[in-house]
């Protein structure tokens, strides 16, 4: 078989074979193909795109590129939860508690942030001395013991995606819904779970920006799922402004702790509960959503999600006081107010550009290598549709640079639009995709 070959049949629009995707992905993970041939194959897979069983295949060929987690050891059925990624998104460290605290095994691998999106591992390192980086012997015992546990991605999952993505981040092949479907795949199925739970992202401060487009990676993304044999469902939710009020990492724990309490702003509960309601189901903890969500509802009431929370900061070395004590977290040194410029509704917010204000003030990483600024970020006073009075506070930067805080205000009044018309409501979660 040859490389030569294979571009120029996808290149005349024609479909691939297993063998042909399974020696492509094969070759390119050792290096007996070279960039330039793949950027060459990602660039006709681009124009001519892919059949659902090439998908697969290629999702498939990743996921067996390296390491495949065998979680069996575990009781019980194993449900993992992944997001497309946004601002403010401290989902998981409110959700994974909640539903472990249910009865559900959460056996999780998650990123660290890079650009304007933040990631679950950053934010669990705000409590002092937790760590990801535990060995898998470690992982699995949590697991089995306290029914949760996060650790950071290994090298080896899926090593021929990360090796793709970073070619197709630099050939202009990255916007392909097929290509983003079995990347995102690609990982879910080789960390293991039995069933998946995704959380797709949609508006100004996500990925796919247009609905239609998130809807698309969500089926693309529940094929796969599907014709891979693991339950997969997508809930397609509202990224048009931050989720919840905190952005910034120990803002946004501190935001995940209140909902644990029960106090937490009302879009991030709806999420949780809406995708906490599905993980209770696929892992058959609950008959049905309605089920699911007074158990959910009921953990946070009696706190036994809250002391889950404990439990799994502990177990990974963590100061569990700081789930009770959130007070105890360092703080930015300055907290500076942002007023509204003139009176009227909120019509839109940038999104994307809210998080580059966290990403300035040095809450986020520019490059892989970066370093951040746990104390810093944003908390939002005021949301969409909101009407408001000019002098009235619309947010608080929490920083530890004038010049940063400077830079931050800036950038954030540049990203809201003011309005005399009240803005249309949307729904914040925009529908399900089942198999
Ligand atoms: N996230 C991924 O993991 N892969 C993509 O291709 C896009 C977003």
């Amino acid at each position: 078989m040859r490389m030569y070959d294979l571009i120029m049949k996808k290149r005349n629009g024609e479909i691939l074979s297993k063998e042909e995707i399974e020696f492509m992905v094969k070759g390119f993970t050792e290096g007996s193909i070279p960039d330039y041939q793949m950027s060459a194959m990602m660039m006709a897979i681009y124009f001519k795109g892919m059949t659902e069983e090439e998908t697969l295949f290629l999702t498939l060929a990743m996921e067996h590129s390296g390491d495949v987690l065998d979680l069996s050891a575990i009781d019980g059925i194993k449900v993992d939860k992944h997001s497309t990624g946004g601002v403010g998104d401290k989902t998981s460290l409110a959700l994974t508690p909640m539903v472990a605290a249910c009865g559900i095994k959460v056996a999780k691998m998650s990123g660290r942030g890079l650009g304007h999106t933040g990631g679950t591992i950053d934010k669990l390192e705000s409590f002092p001395g937790f760590s990801t980086e535990i060995s898998i012997e470690q992982f699995f015992e949590n697991v089995q013991k306290n029914g949760i546990a996060i650790m950071g991605q290994t090298k080896d999952l899926a090593p021929a995606d990360k090796k793709l993505y970073a070619l197709r981040d630099v050939t202009a092949t990255v916007d392909n819904m097929s290509l983003i479907a079995s990347s995102i795949m690609s990982k879910k199925l080789a960390a293991g779970a039995d069933a998946i739970v995704l959380d797709v992202k949609t508006g100004s401060g996500a990925f796919m920006k247009a609905e239609q487009d998130a809807f698309a990676l969500a089926e693309e993304m529940v094929k796969i799922g599907k014709n891979a044999g693991k339950e997969t469902i997508a809930v397609v939710s509202d990224m048009d402004q931050p989720l919840g009020e905190a952005v910034g990492n120990i803002l946004e724990v501190k935001e995940a702790i209140a909902t644990l309490h029960g106090n937490g702003p009302k879009d991030f509960e709806t999420l949780c509960i809406t995708l906490g309601s599905y993980m209770l189901v696929a892992g058959k903890a609950a008959e049905n959503e309605e089920q699911a969500e007074k158990m959910l509802r009921e953990v946070i009431a009696n706190g036994k999600a809250l002391e889950k929370l404990a439990q799994f900061v502990k177990a990974q070395g963590g100061d569990d006081s700081y789930v009770y004590h959130p007070e105890k977290f360092d703080r930015a040194s300055m907290i500076e107010k942002i007023v509204a410029p003139q009176t009227g509704y909120i019509a839109h917010i940038n999104c994307e550009e809210i998080g580059n204000c966290s990403l300035v003030l040095g809450g986020g990483r520019e490059t892989k290598e970066s370093s951040i600024d746990l104390t810093v970020g944003l908390l939002l006073k005021k949301k969409k549709g909101a009407y408001v009075q000019e002098g009235e506070v619309l947010a608080e930067i929490f920083s530890n640079s004038k010049e940063k805080t400077q830079a931050a205000k800036e950038r954030f009044l540049q990203a809201i639009t003011f309005s005399d018309k009240k803005p249309e409501q949307t729904a914040f979660i925009k529908g399900i995709v089942k198999a």
